[in-house]
């Protein structure tokens, strides 16, 4: 099975995340990962199983991920296994009641990306799942690589 993990990052914490997923499928030959700039559309469509990781920027995936995946052909990911997933702030630790209000409204990255890769045909294998990290450039909270993979992991069962 072909895996590639594609990423935005500006902090380095979405990094982690994909780089931990990737080391996770080690017995598999093929699995690459790509920073969200050097993707290209082949790359995509080749893939049998499609991770998509973002940081969460205003309750969003961010701008490169969101364009990139909106100028793919239509059903360009038609029978390709997708999974999302983003980093976020845990808005129960700022206990800001306008923030929490503005999240239960608009959300995080994963769920508009798995709405986007769902539009292009994708198949999610696994529900969107978010990571936390504890400040705005991290680091992320202690186990959330772990939580990672195992989320990652069931997409092969
Ligand atoms: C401009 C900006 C907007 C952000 N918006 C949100 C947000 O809406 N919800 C959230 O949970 N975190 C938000 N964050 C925190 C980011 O999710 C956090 O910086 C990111 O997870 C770090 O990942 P990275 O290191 O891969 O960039 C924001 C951060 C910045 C700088």
């Amino acid at each position: 099975m072909k895996i590639l993990i594609v990423y935005d990052s500006y902090f380095g914490n979405t990094e982690q995340v994909a780089l931990a997923l990737k080391k996770s499928f080690k017995d598999d030959d093929s699995v690459d990962i790509q920073r969200i700039s050097q993707v290209t559309t082949d790359s995509l469509t080749r893939a049998d199983l499609l991770f998509v990781g973002s940081p969460t920027r205003k309750f969003s995936a961010t701008p490169a991920i969101k364009s990139f995946l909106k100028k793919l052909p239509e059903k360009s990911l038609d029978g390709i296994k997708t999974a999302a997933f983003d980093t976020r702030i845990d808005i129960l630790e700022i206990n800001n009641r306008f923030l929490t209000f503005m999240v239960k409204l608009f959300g995080y990255a994963a769920e508009p990306l798995d709405a986007l890769l769902r539009k292009k045909g994708g198949k999610p294998v696994l529900p969107p799942e978010g990571f936390i990290v504890k400040d705005t450039e991290g680091p992320l909270k202690e186990g959330e690589l772990d939580r990672a993979v195992s989320w990652a992991q069931q997409a092969l069962r």
